[in-house]
């Protein structure tokens, strides 16, 4: 049996002291879960946080790595340092990072690459546009988000990646799709991942939905065929709406 994750992406907000505030909060509030718990926070909180949360239920993950393992990138972590300071996973190919900073799937399939040889688990996302979508080019973009992301990744592997399916038009918009177009989706996902590898180890992969996720629909979403959590943004920034959507995919003992 799958796993449910419920991830948050913090992105650029709360400064370190509310992050240890937050989590403060928080914590207590779900220790309970049967969920794994992931927190996306900025890089600079990242060893705080991981240091704060040990022994509970929940991860800190970093939004980013380099490429590249070293050397001339003014600015850059790579996969080595965010793991180093306590970092469990990294997120790759986030929209904003394809959008905003240009990232190809091919880019992050090397940041895929060195993240995985430094130890972290990855938080890989898709997902279409509207444009995609209203051309009916869905399936196909996921397809290749997954075959040129994960390309060389060993089958093993893939027990370390997550991929959250986040339609582009969905994040941050209050918009979310039918539910059937995720389950959908998702099987496209689940689809492609057997082309590359075989069906069983597709079925083992954890898919989760992000985009627009708040406390009043995802308990809808923990219901979904083959959706095993959420990636959540807005509604993660406060810690008693997000434990509530912890709390969708948290199953009774
Ligand atoms: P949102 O963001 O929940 O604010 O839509 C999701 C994401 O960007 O991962």
């Amino acid at each position: 049996m799958r796993s449910k994750y419920v991830l948050a992406n913090f992105k650029m907000n709360k400064v370190n002291s509310q992050v240890k505030e937050y989590l403060e909060q928080f914590l207590p509030l779900v220790e309970k879960s049967s969920a794994k718990i992931v927190l996306a926070v900025p890089s600079v909180s990242v060893k705080c946080a991981a240091k704060h949360v040990k022994g509970s239920n929940v991860s800190i993950a970093g939004q980013n790595i380099n490429e590249n393992d070293f050397g001339a990138y003014t600015g850059e972590i790579n996969a080595e340092m965010l793991a180093d300071v306590g970092a469990s996973y990294v997120l790759v190919g986030h929209s904003e990072r394809r959008n905003i900073f240009g990232e190809s799937n091919e880019v992050a399939n090397k940041k895929i690459q060195k993240a995985l040889k430094a130890g972290l688990g990855c938080i890989y996302c898709v997902g279409e546009t509207l444009f995609d979508r209203k051309n009916k080019r869905t399936s196909q973009v996921l397809a290749t988000q997954i075959a040129e992301g994960l390309k060389s990744i060993y089958a093993n592997e893939l027990q370390s990646i997550i991929i959250a399916y986040e339609p582009v038009w969905a994040i941050g918009t209050g918009l979310t799709p039918q539910d059937e177009e995720i389950v959908e989706a998702v099987s496209v996902i689940r689809k492609a991942l057997a082309q590359m590898y075989d069906e069983n180890i597709a079925s083992e992969v954890a898919v989760v939905y992000g985009g627009s996720v708040t406390e009043n629909n995802s308990k809808v979403l923990s219901k979904l065929d083959g959706v095993d959590g959420v990636l959540v943004g807005g509604a993660s920034l406060d810690a008693e709406k997000f434990s509530k959507i912890v709390g969708a995919f948290t199953t009774k003992k």
